[in-house]
């Protein structure tokens, strides 16, 4: 699984990155998370909130592929979307692939560049939900380690991640 890196590159969000994300996401048929997503202002916003706590990936053309935003927190219980900052979770806020770059090993390489941040950042365990129906995203998530922590009107996942420099003494 998973593409050479000549094939795809991975990079930092930053905010010159903001304009392409929201093009990609309108291009997009599928809306996701239309109360976040409902306009191109709050998008800029949210995504600016994100600047270098993301990811971009690119085609080797330099096409914008896919982005996935990271922080540390967590949020329970999943009904109610209460939001948790804490010191040792992660949270996966958004992964996004463009549908024409599915199942070509995208997705996993933006989750473990997310993965490697939250790690540094000291994260032990990784969290994050979606939705009941997705099951393409319950599948990705099952299949790259996750475990289902919850259901309500979400579907709660979680990773525990090895601590940084867990073979120092
Ligand atoms: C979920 C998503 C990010 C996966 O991205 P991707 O780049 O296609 O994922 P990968 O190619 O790295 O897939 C890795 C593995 O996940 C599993 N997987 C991915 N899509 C799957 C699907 N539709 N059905 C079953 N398994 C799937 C497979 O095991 C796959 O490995 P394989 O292709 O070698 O069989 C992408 O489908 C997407 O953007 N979906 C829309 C947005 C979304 O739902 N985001 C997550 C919710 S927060």
């Amino acid at each position: 699984m998973g593409l050479p890196p000549s094939v795809v590159s991975i990079s930092k969000l930053l905010r010159e990155h903001i304009e392409e994300i929201i093009a990609m996401l309108r291009s997009l048929n599928e809306r996701w998370d239309t109360d976040r997503f409902d306009s191109a202002d709050n998008l800029a916003k949210y995504l600016g909130a994100y600047q270098k706590r993301g990811f971009v990936a690119r085609t080797e053309q330099g096409e914008l592929a896919g982005f996935v935003l990271y922080c540390m927190g967590y949020v329970w219980p999943l009904d109610r979307k209460e939001f948790h900052p804490t010191a040792d979770t992660g949270f996966i806020s958004d992964i996004i692939v463009h549908p024409r770059h599915w199942r070509k090993g995208i997705g996993t390489q933006l989750m473990i560049e997310a993965e490697k941040e939250l790690t540094k950042m000291g994260a032990r365990r990784i969290t994050l939900y979606t939705g009941p129906d997705n099951a393409r995203a319950q599948a990705f998530f099952a299949g790259i380690g996750y475990r289902v922590s919850g259901r309500a009107d979400s579907v709660g996942f979680e990773k525990v991640v090895p601590r940084e420099n867990s073979e120092s003494p």
